[in-house]
């Protein structure tokens, strides 16, 4: 049976069920339900779309770097996540789908990606606090998932991890030399924390409430954890990294909470969140134009790759013929 046979039959069911509930892992060739299928499919464009139009933010200030080694650490992390994206296109590619088919939907705004890349980076502060809240926010989302049930996008996010991790380590490496800099630039610091702390938050999706398919993924072991329990994980996580930069989380309600082993925060506002989901964000029209910008004017080298490919085929035919 392959992944694409929309066939059902109480025995693969049962195998599909037995290898979820042993937590081992569903490979391409397995059978899988359709809603599964599906699931992934949806779950790893947008992640893989979430890594390609995530390089713009950072990637706007490559040129404007302050210093040779601050150029080569972004320059570096940007294609990072160049890289990301294609692990993710190809873990994609292994349920059916086509990349150029992904492409094409992440273009005509089909698709979704992240709405954290909605928002513009307008100082070099950004980046560092990018890396430590963004790639800080992702590292919690995509830990678990190096166990999700779906092997091609567990393998994948392992060697992400391991990315992300430099990613973050990298971001607050920029802060702690501007929080210990000219009070211009420490004051940059939490400007730039102020702007993207909600936003950081809102990454982990809707509250558990408002979030309709994150029981069926965590019964198929896709998910290992609601949005809510890692948005907490982060938030703690988070709070003693800020007090060590020596700067204010933007949040009143923020507090530790003793009872609960845990801080106390506030809510996002929601109506934002889906504003910028559903495309009102304030860079959503200029992420796509710039990505279809880039797919287009690299329509040449897809096509000299098709002929060199057809070229190499025929070559072979004649030799074998
Ligand atoms: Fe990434
Ligand atoms: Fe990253």
């Amino acid at each position: 049976m392959t992944a694409t046979d929309e066939r059902s039959h109480p025995a693969f069911e049962d195998e599909f069920q037995a290898t979820i509930d042993a937590d081992q892992r569903i490979e391409p060739r397995d059978w899988m339900p359709e809603a599964y299928r599906k699931t992934l499919i949806r779950q790893i464009a947008q992640h893989a779309h979430s890594e390609i139009i995530g390089m713009q933010p950072e990637g706007n200030w490559i040129g404007r770097a302050p210093s040779l080694r601050r150029k080569a650490i972004l320059l570096a992390k940007v294609q990072d996540e160049a890289g990301h994206g294609m692990y993710l296109y190809a873990a994609a590619e292994t349920l059916g789908v086509d990349r150029e088919e992904l492409t094409e939907k992440l273009i005509e705004s089909k698709q979704k990606y992240s709405s954290i890349f909605n928002y513009p980076t307008l100082t070099y502060a950004d980046v560092g606090v990018i890396g430590w809240l963004v790639d800080g926010a992702a590292i919690c989302n995509q830990v678990p998932l190096c166990r999700c049930s779906y092997g091609p996008y567990a393998r994948a996010m392992v060697r992400i991890c391991k990315e992300e991790s430099f990613h973050q380590r990298q971001g607050y490496e920029l802060l702690l030399a501007m929080v210990n800099g000219t009070p211009a630039q420490k004051a940059m610091v939490q400007e730039s924390v102020d702007r993207w702390w909600w936003p950081s938050l809102m990454m982990f999706g809707p509250a558990d409430g408002d979030s309709p398919n994150t029981q069926q993924s965590m019964a198929w072991n896709i998910k290992r954890h609601t949005n809510d329990e890692l948005r907490q994980r982060f938030v703690d996580m988070t709070v003693p990294q800020a007090e060590a930069l020596g700067v204010t989380l933007p949040d009143p309600d923020l507090r530790w909470n003793d009872e609960r082993q845990a801080h106390d925060f506030g809510e996002p506002d929601w109506s934002e969140f889906k504003a910028v989901i559903s495309g009102a964000g304030p860079t959503n029209a200029q992420r796509i134009a710039h990505r279809r910008r880039a797919h287009e004017s690299g329509a040449w080298v897809r096509e000299a790759a098709r002929v060199y490919a057809d070229k190499q085929a025929a070559k072979k035919r004649e030799v074998t013929a």
